[in-house]
């Protein structure tokens, strides 16, 4: 990555010390370096496509997103009734998807940031849904397309970023991350109804030009 790209990350580790620590109490370090990755990847779009958003929200969901991911599943399913999180069928039978709810839950509660726009970007990151927030479209970009991410798409999204714009990447990764969950499970509703919202916003701001 680019020199603007390690400024960033030395800002946000910086800035942002106190939340990195917390991660430790949860989290592996291979993890914690995914997270941070995509905090800065975040922040990177925010700045570089000139997205008008309080950067602290797009810094605070990325680098706390997967909180909750390294729960074994009975924990995830123990705890969400514990705080009584609505577990659909489909969680039932997938309870990985618990992390982005149980994460955006305790990060609610737990660190006391109550800001609506964190708690649904966190809430939603894995599947997206019909009409999420600036916030949240940019952690489900930045979560899949962060330059630690291995797969060719990663590298594809962030080439879509760079010359054809957010709006166009968001809409690549959301078609990319639905066909790669169809790997690992039966489609997800919030997935394909994202899909086509997104496919709406796209047209609404290319008959704006
Ligand atoms: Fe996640
Ligand atoms: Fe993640």
């Amino acid at each position: 990555m680019n020199t603007d790209f390690i400024k960033i990350q030395n800002e946000i580790e910086n800035n942002f010390s106190f939340h990195i620590d917390y991660l430790r109490k949860y989290l592996s370090s291979e993890k914690i370096k995914h997270c941070l990755s995509t905090a800065t990847y975040a922040l990177y779009i925010v700045r570089t496509q000139k997205i008008s958003v309080l950067e602290d929200k797009v810094i605070l969901s990325g680098i706390l997103h997967d909180l909750c991911r390294e729960y074994p599943k009975e924990e995830l399913i123990k705890k969400a009734k514990e705080y009584n999180i609505e577990i659909t069928k489909y969680e039932e039978k997938y309870p990985v998807l618990l992390h982005g709810p149980l994460s955006a839950h305790t990060v609610y509660h737990k660190l006391n940031i109550k800001d609506k726009d964190i708690y649904e970007a966190i809430y939603w990151h894995t599947t997206g849904k019909a009409n999420l927030g600036l916030v949240g479209q940019i952690l489900y970009l930045s979560d899949f397309s962060e330059p630690l991410r291995e797969y060719p798409q990663a590298e594809q999204s962030r080439i879509i970023l760079s010359r054809e714009g957010f709006i166009e990447a968001l809409f690549f990764t959301a078609k990319e991350r639905y066909r790669l969950s169809l790997k690992k499970r039966d489609p997800a509703p919030y997935s394909l109804e994202f899909i086509e919202w997104l496919r709406g916003e796209k047209e609404i701001l290319a008959n704006a030009k």
